[in-house]
């Protein structure tokens, strides 16, 4: 464990539950990219941790922002970004999330509905929009064929667009493409980007604007299970440095992007709580925790998903479901003797399980229990306001190892 045990144990004399994160550890991953791939710009994808603290050490390091909210744009231009880095794609943007965005982000437009009323709103503003289009292309993350998708534009509708448009308060200056997430396979990374590269110049061909950036979206993944096989950082760096040499004979100008929330901070995060209480019923031993569902509920949807699964290895459907080994737990402890136990919840449904049959040194009240693999969608997406428990806080470790709220 990479974490300082006695912070996490000083902490817990405060706290019941709680997320630490890491600086160092952000930081590490961050080094890790900008060395691998001089020629691309990193956006962080806000929507995985959008911690203050976790905001401002990530863009102090340089990366812009791939926002997906009005709400985010304000998050991060109170962390001291300016418009030319936060590029704000998400699907269904209704008419006040442009006026509230148009000024202080590059919008990505993810219809043709929307595109018109971005324009609609640029000229009653008296000004000129560079925006980006989100693309849905005819090829799919493996490469196969191009899939109906709710996100973008498809590529045939989006050339016909562009050949046909006329408007004079827009100009697209940029795409963006986006199909997956959490993929370990450096091969089909690389030519997942080398397509989108592709993709851009039979769409710059149509566009009177130059390009000035490519969004080639996310899909570095982490190692989440023991197993897992850590994506090859080395090898994929070598692979697009490769292909965007090529790429910039034609377009020397164009920023290259590629979004990443969880690759830098997944595994700077841990989630910490406490045991509240112990019991043995027919025959099996319960060890009860604070916060589990409510406080980091990506564990117990891991539980639920292997519950009704037929298959040993469901299918990951992100930012909900990894796998169902994605986590691990440590306990603070090395009592004996080590029990075979289930790891759940206190709150009042059956569902708030974590672990099942697994074996743990012997827990009681007050013992500290360490859940992994935390630093991204994990306290965004639990529903903390469930049950009406004392929320779990979520620390920062700075690289003093100061600890902040
Ligand atoms: C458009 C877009 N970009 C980036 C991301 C971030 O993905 P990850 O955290 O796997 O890097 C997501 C995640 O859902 C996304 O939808």
């Amino acid at each position: 464990m990479m974490f300082c045990k006695d912070i996490v144990k000083e902490q817990a004399e405060k706290y019941d539950s709680f997320y630490l994160y890491d600086e160092s550890q952000i930081v590490e991953q961050i080094q890790k990219l900008k060395e691998h791939f001089p020629d691309v710009w990193f956006l962080y994808s806000v929507k995985c941790n959008c911690n203050s603290s976790v905001l401002h050490s990530v863009f102090s390091q340089g990366f812009g922002a791939d926002v997906a909210s009005a709400g985010e744009v304000e998050r991060v231009l109170d962390a001291g970004l300016g418009k030319e880095s936060i590029y704000y794609s998400a699907p269904g943007k209704s008419t006040e999330d442009i006026k509230d965005a148009i000024q202080n982000s590059v919008l990505i437009a993810d219809s043709i509905d929307e595109v018109e009323r971005i324009q609609t709103i640029a000229e009653q503003m008296n000004m000129v929009a560079e925006i980006g289009l989100r693309i849905n292309p005819n090829f799919s993350f493996n490469g196969n064929q191009g899939m109906p998708s709710k996100f973008g534009i498809d590529e045939e509708q989006a050339i016909t667009f562009i050949k046909e448009q006329d408007f004079t308060n827009i100009k697209i200056t940029g795409i963006h493409v986006h199909l997956r997430c959490q993929e370990l396979n450096a091969d089909i990374l690389a030519t997942y980007y080398e397509n989108i590269l592709n993709l851009s110049k039979r769409i710059q061909e149509v566009n009177p604007e130059p390009f000035t950036f490519i969004n080639m979206g996310s899909g570095m993944g982490i190692p989440y299970a023991d197993g897992d096989t850590p994506l090859n950082i080395d090898k994929l760096g070598r692979l697009v440095h490769k292909s965007l040499s090529a790429f910039r004979d034609t377009f020397p100008n164009t920023k290259i992007m590629i979004e990443t929330g969880r690759f830098i901070v997944a595994k700077a995060g841990i989630y910490v709580t406490k045991v509240v209480d112990r019991k043995v019923s027919y025959g099996k031993t319960y060890i009860m925790l604070k916060n589990t569902l409510n406080g980091f509920i990506r564990p117990s949807l891991a539980r639920l998903i292997a519950h009704y699964s037929a298959e040993q290895s469901p299918k990951g459907s992100e930012p909900l479901f990894t796998s169902i080994d994605a986590f691990q737990f440590i306990a603070l402890s090395d009592k004996t003797p080590l029990e075979q136990v289930d790891l759940v919840g206190n709150l009042c449904t059956a569902t708030d399980v974590i672990a099942e049959d697994i074996t743990m040194p012997y827990l009681e009240c007050g013992d500290i229990l360490i859940i992994t693999n935390a630093g991204a969608y994990a306290a965004v997406l639990s529903p903390m306001q469930f049950s009406t428990q004392p929320q779990p806080v979520e620390l920062f470790v700075n690289l003093k190892h100061e600890v902040k709220i």
